[in-house]
């Protein structure tokens, strides 16, 4: 099956760096388009920029816009840029930041609002213009990046919770609303291999990253592929019936602890 998104144009947001930048790549081999919009263009773990790499490696067209989703202004030119391959088809609204060791107690408002506004506005207006133009195309699909902690609440991270929660259920809200030519759904990753657990992990102690490895079932950490293959079956016709949906791709924490 190379070919389920031929024709299709897709922005993800956050692709310089992890599962955008798995989910970009998947998507092109898969014949889309991709629109790359991040705050940076190099991937936090090094290597060529999504977008460059796409080229190099796929018959696919890509591009990098500079793109912060907690500017409408610049969600909206992302959006737009998709214009240059057919006008957007998919959106995934991917971007989001994560907080280790985040004590109920001592996040301040500027950092519960920095919070919400990338992790949860980010995907509410990314998915509001995207849904604007897929409206007057004739329909495409959004895909949010949520996460195990949109639900299950834990006391380590308890703002990053709230943002992902809001996450999930605006994606059953938008998929009321914008049905039928429009489906939406959500993607909850567990532990995976990415800068966020790799790079921004790094002051965990060994025993502590043990403890968490040991509460996967599959005792192992995901891979940005992973998620990756799970948007691709979310974006293609392949789910033709799925919607207002939360896969779950975890190795099978969420259920089991
Ligand atoms: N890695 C995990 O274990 C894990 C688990 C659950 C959910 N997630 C979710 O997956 C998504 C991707 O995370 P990742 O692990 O690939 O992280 P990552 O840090 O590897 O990549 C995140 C990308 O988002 C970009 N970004 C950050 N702030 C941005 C902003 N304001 N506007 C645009 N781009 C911005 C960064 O530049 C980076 O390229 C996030 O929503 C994250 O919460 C990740």
């Amino acid at each position: 099956m190379p070919d389920l998104l031929s024709g299709k144009a897709a922005v993800v947001t956050g692709a310089s760096s992890g599962n955008g930048r798995a989910i970009a790549r998947t998507f092109a081999e898969h014949g889309a388009d991709v629109v790359v919009a991040d705050i940076q263009e190099e991937p936090r773990l090094g290597g060529t920029p999504t977008h460059e790499l796409i080229v190099e490696e796929t018959s696919s067209e890509a591009s990098f816009v500079n793109c912060d989703v907690t500017s409408n202004d610049d969600l909206r030119a992302a959006v737009k840029q998709a214009d240059e391959y057919g006008g957007i088809d998919v959106m995934v609204n991917n971007a989001g930041v994560f907080a280790h060791n985040e004590d109920l107690f001592s996040v301040t408002e500027s950092d519960y609002r920095k919070m919400m506004d990338i992790n949860s506005k980010g995907a509410y207006f990314g998915s509001q213009f995207a849904a604007e133009k897929m409206q007057e195309t004739g329909g495409g699909n959004i895909i949010n990046l949520s996460s195990i902690n949109g639900d299950v609440g834990t006391k380590s991270n308890v703002a990053y919770c709230a943002s992902k929660g809001a996450v999930r259920v605006m994606t059953y809200a938008m998929a009321d609303a914008l049905g039928p030519d429009i489906r939406v759904n959500a993607i909850h990753p567990g532990m995976i291999q990415t800068a966020q657990i790799v790079k921004d992990y790094e002051h965990l102690e060994e025993e502590k990253r043990q403890e968490r490895l040991d509460t996967i079932p599959l005792e192992r950490q995901g891979r940005p592929e992973e998620i990756a293959k799970a948007a691709l079956f979310l974006a293609s016709d392949l789910a033709s019936y799925v919607n207002a949906s939360s896969l779950v791709v975890d190795g099978g924490v969420k259920n089991t602890r």
